[in-house]
């Protein structure tokens, strides 16, 4: 039997939701996960300290006893956020990051940054204090294609945004072409970029085997192969710019199938065992730990884990749904084989 332990890796994006629907999904990710970036895009949204404070109190309470699960808290950046309260979150010690949506780009992304000149003012504050720009890296104009929204946003919005702030640090989040690969590789220092499970095990065509899939929707969607491999090459790579972000980004069934389904999949039921299967593909799962468990601490500032995970190879059928609030939740690859399977602190 095939084992790997890791030092206890960290999910570096994650949507936690709130209320019933964060007691339902939190677990998942604290079972597998030290600590997680935990994205502001609620509704309404986390856009000031208390706001954060509040959050992460509620997070903390719907941990199953023994969970030592330690969540970052993030602002939502909108043309309101002052550099004061900038400083006020850096300095709370709980906050990590500030997240940018461009907006009406994803889910609840309506209060997000339309023009960013606004918000220039609370960009030069977090440079001054080394505090982190998570960017969710599409152009949202109706008239850009789809496919091309991550590398319009690189050449209309990032590079001049990382020139005018010079030490800005940046997560380009859940990054899904090529493009964003060879700017991340090429950018300063200070520019890093996670990359979700999906992306590293599909391509678009999974939207469309058979029919129209719902469940492999998810923002940025899904690319061509051709990005899938640059994607798995910058992961297991050992470049230090590239972590792990999940994006898990659980809805309700009802949301997903349907005329206008929501963008976003539940992957937190399986998380690292998906990226070992990934890196597997590659035959480098002597990089996973890197990736996993060390890169994201490092750009983050944080201490490295001090406990262990271990995974092995033996398949597991995912369940076809979870409870999710008053519906249910169905996960990515539910019924189906996973090769890797949790063995130390038991997954649900
Ligand atoms: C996310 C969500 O549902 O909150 N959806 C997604 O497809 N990734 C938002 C986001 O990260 O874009
Ligand atoms: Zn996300």
């Amino acid at each position: 039997m095939t084992s790997l332990t890791l030092q206890r890796p960290d999910d570096w994006h994650v949507h936690l939701r709130d209320g019933a629907n964060l007691s339902a999904v939190v677990n998942f990710t604290a079972s597998r996960f030290g600590r997680a970036i935990v994205m502001p895009n609620l509704n309404p949204a986390i856009v000031n300290l208390a706001l954060a404070r509040a959050y992460r109190e509620r997070i903390l309470k719907a941990l199953a006893p023994g969970m030592g699960f330690e969540p970052l808290m993030t602002l939502y950046l909108t043309h309101n956020t002052s550099p004061e309260e900038i400083a006020r979150a850096h300095a709370s010690g709980f906050v990590h990051g500030v997240k940018l949506y461009p907006a009406g780009a994803t889910t609840h992304s309506d209060a997000g940054v339309s023009d960013i000149t606004k918000v220039y003012g609370a960009l030069a504050r977090m440079q001054e204090l080394g505090m982190p720009l998570l960017v969710h890296g599409e152009t949202t104009s109706g008239d850009i294609d789809i496919f091309d929204r991550e590398s319009h946003f690189i050449e209309s919005v990032l590079h001049p945004l990382i020139e005018r702030f010079p030490t800005l640090r940046l997560v380009f989040e859940h990054i899904t072409t090529a493009h964003a690969v060879t700017f991340v590789c090429e950018a300063r220092e200070g520019i890093a970029a996670t990359i979700t499970p999906q992306h590293l095990l599909h391509n678009r065509n999974a939207l469309f085997t058979g029919g129209i899939r719902p469940h492999y929707y998810c923002l940025p969607i899904l690319k061509r192969e051709h990005d899938r491999q640059a994607l798995l090459g910058a992961a297991t790579s050992g470049n230090p710019k590239f972590f792990l972000g999940t994006d898990s980004a659980p809805h309700e069934r009802k949301a997903k199938e349907n005329a206008c389904g929501c963008a976003g999949m539940f992957t937190a039921h399986a998380a690292i065992e998906l990226y070992a299967e990934a890196f597997e593909s590659m035959n480098r799962l002597d990089r996973l730990e890197g990736f996993a468990s060390h890169f994201g601490a490092d750009f983050y500032k944080l201490p490295r884990a001090r406990d262990t995970i271990t995974l092995i190879k033996e398949s597991w059928v995912a369940p076809i749904s979870y409870n999710f609030g008053e519906g249910t939740l169905i996960p990515y690859r539910g019924g189906e084989n996973i090769p890797w399977r949790l063995l130390a602190k038991e997954a649900l």
